[in-house]
């Protein structure tokens, strides 16, 4: 099997930005490289809906980082605060090679690429983001993956004196998610260190945050300083928070509704309050890449 996810999406369904417009020099000031529409085919391509990315101004004052605020614009005020450089990611547990791995290090062993992916808010609004990443695979790879591990769990940074929201008990902090191995290592998910060729903001989760495009946002943790493999199902914010309401899954599934709102439509982002709603699609629109990760469950169980 191939392992590189064929993007179905050329430069021309992208909105023109100045700054994503010189990209492949940003990237290529980074040591890295762009893959993207390679391997690309008309046929897919006239299969796809055209996804226009959302305005750098969207992505980067509307976002959800309880840590700084739970106001949508708190991050974009407080979130300067957090330091971001020196920063290493621990990798331990069913690995290989545990160890606390420096940033730096990590991104000159892996390819930087970019991925126009739908992002989908568990609380019914959506974007389309040009991220810039690597596949999380590479990372597990890199660390060894032992044979007994079954799960991932991901934990974001956790540090009161720079995090104003952690003063209050909103969550149990620090932040945590995780992911079934199949789902980690499967090609669109992806580690994210920049949006449109740029660094990624700290409000979007400097220096490097976790991108799962066909699950609700809350998955894609932020800022990530620890990454444990395991072998049971890790716990997850939000489930703790609330079990009834935020399962360990949370794939997108238009047909099935969260306990206080339905799920089948979404208010995209950028268009203004009165913007039309549009159709959810199943897994956010990676039916084809990730339904059968999901073959004989039941996902109204496992939601
Ligand atoms: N990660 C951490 N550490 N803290 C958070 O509050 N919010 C989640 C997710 N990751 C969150 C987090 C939610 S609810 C969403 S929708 C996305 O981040 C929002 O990402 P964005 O602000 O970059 O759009």
């Amino acid at each position: 099997m191939a392992k590189r996810w064929i993007n179905d999406l050329t430069q021309a369904d992208v909105t023109p930005e100045s700054a994503f417009l010189n990209r492949r020099q940003i990237l290529a000031g980074l040591g890295a490289s762009t893959v993207i529409g390679a391997g690309f085919s008309a046929g897919q391509a006239q299969a796809q809906e055209a996804l226009k990315p959302n305005d750098w101004d969207d992505i980067i004052n509307y976002c959800n980082y309880y840590e700084f605020g739970t106001g949508k614009d708190d991050p974009a005020k407080n979130a300067h605060t957090l330091t971001t450089d020196p920063w290493s990611v621990k990798i331990d547990g069913m690995v290989e090679r545990p160890g606390d791995y420096a940033l730096g290090d990590i991104l000159a062993k892996m390819t930087i690429e970019e991925r126009i992916y739908r992002f989908r808010c568990v609380e019914a609004w959506s974007m389309v983001v040009p991220w810039n990443g690597f596949e999380l695979a590479d990372l597990l790879e890199m660390a060894g993956v032992k044979p007994e591990a079954k799960y991932v769990a991901f934990e974001t940074v956790y540090r009161p004196e720079e995090m104003p929201g952690t003063r209050y008990p909103v969550l149990d902090w620090p932040y945590v998610e995780g992911l079934r191995l199949d789902e980690a290592m499967h090609p669109l998910t992806l580690m994210a260190t920049g949006i449109y060729g740029k660094p990624l903001p700290n409000q979007n989760g400097a220096p490097m945050r976790l991108v799962v495009p066909w699950k609700y946002g809350f998955k894609s943790i932020k800022s990530v300083v620890r990454i444990t493999l395991t072998d049971s199902e890790p716990p997850t914010s939000w489930n703790k928070a609330n079990g009834r309401e935020y399962g360990f899954y949370s794939n997108v599934n238009p047909t099935v509704d969260h306990p206080r709102w339905s799920q089948a439509t979404e208010r995209p982002l950028g268009g203004g309050l009165f913007a039309r709603r549009k159709p959810t699609l199943m897994f956010n629109g990676y039916e084809k890449e990730v339904a059968a990760l999901y073959e004989g469950m039941d996902l109204t169980k496992n939601f």
